[in-house]
């Protein structure tokens, strides 16, 4: 690569070699920058750091482009399926026939959760935090599962063919678990169904009447997971490469993951955004204390479900959402009076120079708490529906790290801004 770029320190030119993306992406490549001038670059949040190489998703955030594979999200909302787009981004391409047989029989014959591990539920009471509870057990999945997915699975592909397998399926059975967990309800068995077909009947069936879901609903879940599945290198998924790059297995990085979600800034929105729409209801006003308040600048009070740290354009999933949101609620012969709420918060922000300026969208989360509830789905699981959605991205980037022979540790330095060098002082002497 030329040397295209060069950094002036301390009056002398340093040149190094641009990396150009194959989406034309461009890349000064200053891996060896501390080596050559004793000098590190600074960037809280790590929004302007590239720090690694992937050719799992391509996120334009200026142009509203997402795209998995090469495949636009816009053409896999509308000809793919969740567990399809699973395999696309683990294994990089589309599914034959027969790939989609072989994955679809490791996600039913790993569907179950063991009885022993069954017991860890024992210990959360039921109104544990749903992704405090998903996190601790699918970091259980390590210790009952802990010669599988190491780092060393290239030298045994089916090992990792089999964990990536479990991890999906594992997943959303514990989501399941969870919601019958929090509201006292019995553990039910998975069956032979698709995918959302299972995860719907684990959590709505009753021991003595199975719940069929209409294809309408399962393909809004399908759809609602689907747009879930990878998003670059967010909180959660640079968290699953971290804990990764350390040689920790699987599982253990996936729980990792989870817990970067759970927060409100990141998987956390859906949620969020659910109880400010129900506040504005109740509240029977038309929301503008809520964008008053978020442009007060204060991180707790900013508008969920608004803004992106890469998009500076619509998020293409909130638009997808948005529209399948109409779409879902008329197939199943409903309303809710928060879509209404909603339409009508988003109509006023992006008329409000505040988040004109600084180019403040909707993003994912700002309409898929509609469909999940329309799904009969309660506030307090949304973020587990994400991570049961984000879990093959999570396990693609792994992938990546664990795969990567050339891989190191990640190890990002820091500017020491503590007190400098002092001697030890007795207690006697402290003041
Ligand atoms: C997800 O990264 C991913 O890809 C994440 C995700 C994925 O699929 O993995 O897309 C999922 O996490 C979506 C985001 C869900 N979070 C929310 O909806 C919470 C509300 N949004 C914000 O907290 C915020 O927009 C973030 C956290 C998403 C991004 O935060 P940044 O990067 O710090 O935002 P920024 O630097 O772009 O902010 C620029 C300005 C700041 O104001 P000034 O300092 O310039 O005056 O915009 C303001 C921010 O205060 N701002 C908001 C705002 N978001 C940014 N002000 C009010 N309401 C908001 N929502």
């Amino acid at each position: 690569m030329p040397n295209d770029a060069s950094i002036k320190i301390d009056g002398k030119e340093f040149p190094y070699p641009v990396m150009i993306g194959s989406e034309g992406e461009k890349a000064v490549d200053v891996r060896n920058l501390r080596k050559d001038t004793g000098y590190i670059f600074y960037d809280q949040g790590y929004g302007n750091t590239g720090s690694c190489e992937s050719q799992v998703t391509f996120l334009d955030g200026d142009n509203g482009i997402l795209r998995h594979r090469g495949y636009p999200i816009e053409q896999l909302a509308e000809h793919s399926n969740f567990i399809e787009t699973a395999y696309l981004v683990i294994y990089g391409e589309l599914p034959t026939a027969k790939q989609w047989k072989t994955f679809s029989d490791l996600l039913r014959a790993n569907s179950a959760i063991e009885t022993q591990m069954q017991r860890v539920f024992e210990g959360f009471p039921k109104d544990a935090p749903p992704m405090a509870m998903l996190s601790s057990i699918v970091g259980s999945l390590a210790a009952h599962y802990h010669q599988l997915a190491t780092n060393n699975f290239e030298k045994d592909l089916q090992q990792f063919d089999l964990a990536a397998a479990m991890a999906i399926s594992k997943i959303r059975t514990i989501g399941a678990m969870i919601y019958r967990h929090s509201r006292g309800l019995p553990f039910l068995h998975p069956k032979d169904l698709p995918f959302c077909d299972n995860l719907l009947h684990l959590m709505f069936s009753e021991p003595y009447q199975d719940y069929v879901a209409i294809p309408e609903v399962t393909k809004a879940l399908n759809l609602i997971l689907l747009m879930h599945t990878d998003h670059e290198q967010n909180c959660s998924t640079s968290t699953v490469r971290m804990v990764g790059s350390s040689g920790a297995n699987l599982f253990t990085s996936l729980s990792a993951g989870i817990n970067a979600l759970s927060g409100p800034l990141h998987g956390g929105a859906n949620t969020a955004v659910m109880n400010m729409l129900q506040s504005i209801h109740d509240e029977h006003d038309d929301g503008t204390r809520f964008i008053e308040a978020a442009k007060g600048g204060s991180k707790s009070n900013r508008l969920m479900g608004f803004g992106h740290a890469v998009y500076r354009n619509f998020d293409p999933r909130a638009r997808v959402i948005g529209q399948a949101c109409d779409v879902v609620l008329k197939k199943l012969g409903k309303s809710d009076p928060l879509l209404d709420i909603a339409h009508n918060l988003e109509q006023a922000a992006l008329k409000d120079d505040y988040f004109i300026s600084r180019k403040l969208y909707p993003n994912v989360d700002f309409y898929s708490g509609i469909i999940f509830r329309a799904l009969g789905i309660p506030t307090n699981m949304f973020t587990v529906m994400f991570a049961i959605g984000r879990t093959p991205g999570w396990i693609a980037n792994w992938k990546e790290v664990a795969s990567n022979p050339k891989g190191r540790i990640y190890r990002p330095r820091q500017v020491y801004t503590g007190v400098v060098k002092r001697d030890y002082v007795t207690i006697a002497k402290r003041s």
